[in-house]
């Protein structure tokens, strides 16, 4: 079987290759290598058994040529980060994905599996609990509540605290330009691979972690900005209380979900949220670097936050793990393996500048009002 995997020079790419090339697959790479992920050119981990394509997801014609004999697509190629070119955003994960669909029905091509890459930020800030009022989905919190550091949700009728709660499939609130385009994924991919009988599946990742991640991509946050805090001796800032609840997956966890829903017929035409399934928070998280780094330095907490995050959020991994397939990485596997490749890098002044100042430029860093 041969397979088509976009994005195929990052992270969750790559490792994907990896295991496919293991199992026996052949495989087709198609990758613009995207500044800043690539800042380097094209990264020495990708193996020369994968044909390897340089070229745009947006372009109809490479991504025809890249199509041609293969069997299995994974569109992994994308637009992170939240940066406010929204329209990029959509041009593409939305386009590309719709450009993939219509392609294989102009062309006819007998392509037997479709996995499209989406992510945890669909279900926007997850399922909560009022003990009076039942289960809802919160709206973002906003500026006036959160810079007098005011960070739980609370139940829009009687203001009261609400309780988090796992987050399954359904519970759709894409809150900004990259999970709304990473929800028309969901749906190109989904609605149209039933339409055209194309065996189709999206997988919600939730925050992945290992080696590989680019070190400029903002998104790849706590780990990389705690590593490198511990890496200069220099003190870390926890932003809200440090008591927000995360959902990190390792890596391995995330290949054998994309070659299991690969080879399982049973995940055609749905989406699965692929997370960790335990809740982890930030300040939990940041104790477990110090651990296994063996460095410790007491964080600055409490006195920043950054617009637009949300609160807790733990997908419920039930409807995969149905299926077979289920976590078997721990959080500090995924640590001790980053903590390995960050030693690794020549250029960690670089990184570091690189990170604070793309914080700052976001803009999203804010200070409650004292
Ligand atoms: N890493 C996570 O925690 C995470 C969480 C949720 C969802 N996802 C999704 O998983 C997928 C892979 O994420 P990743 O962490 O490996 O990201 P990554 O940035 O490491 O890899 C993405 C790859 O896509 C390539 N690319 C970007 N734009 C392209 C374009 N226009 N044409 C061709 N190639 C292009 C980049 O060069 C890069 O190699 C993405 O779709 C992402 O949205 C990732």
């Amino acid at each position: 079987m041969r397979v088509l995997v976009t994005g195929g020079a990052g992270f969750i790419g790559s490792h994907t290759v990896d295991r496919l090339l293991e199992k026996g697959y052949s495989v087709r790479i198609l990758d613009n290598l995207q500044k800043p992920v690539h800042m380097k050119g094209k990264p020495d981990y990708i193996p020369s058994k994968a044909e390897f394509i340089v070229g745009d997801v947006r372009d109809k014609a490479t991504l025809e040529k890249s199509m041609k004999g293969i069997d299995a697509i994974f569109h992994l190629a994308a637009y992170q980060d939240y940066l406010p070119d929204f329209s990029t955003y959509f041009h593409v994960n939305s386009v590309s994905t719709a450009l993939i669909y219509e392609i294989i029905v102009e062309k006819k091509l007998p392509i037997k599996k479709v996995v499209v890459a989406s992510s945890q930020a669909v279900l926007g800030e997850g399922l909560y609990r009022c003990q009076d009022h039942g289960q809802m989905i919160p709206d973002i919190r906003l500026e006036e509540q959160l810079s007098k550091g005011d960070w739980e949700h609370h139940c829009p009728f009687c203001g009261k605290y609400v309780q988090y709660l796992p987050t399954p499939e359904d519970k759709i609130n894409p809150q900004n330009q990259y999970a709304m385009s990473k929800h028309s994924q969901e749906i190109i991919a989904i609605n149209l691979g039933k339409r055209y009988g194309i065996p189709s599946v999206a997988m919600r990742y939730s925050i992945v972690q290992g080696p590989r991640q680019s070190f400029y991509n903002a998104y790849s946050g706590a780990m990389r900005i705690f590593a490198l805090h511990l890496y200069f001796n220099k003190q870390p800032t926890i932003y809200e209380d440090g008591m927000q609840v995360r959902d990190y997956v390792n890596y391995h966890d995330v290949v054998n979900a994309n070659i299991k829903v690969l080879e399982d017929d049973r995940a055609n035409y749905q989406g699965f949220n692929v997370g960790g399934g335990k809740a982890c928070t930030v300040l939990d998280f940041y104790e477990k670097v110090q651990n296994v780094t063996g460095r410790h330095i007491a964080p600055v907490v409490s006195e920043f936050y950054r617009y637009g995050d949300t609160r807790h959020i733990l997908s419920d991994i039930g409807k995969l793990k149905s299926l077979g397939w289920q976590p078997e990485y721990s959080i500090e596997n995924s640590i001790e393996e980053y903590w390995k490749y960050l030693n690794r890098q020549t250029d960690i002044e670089d990184i570091l500048d690189y990170a604070e100042k793309t914080m700052k430029n976001m803009g999203v860093v804010r200070a409650i009002k004292k």
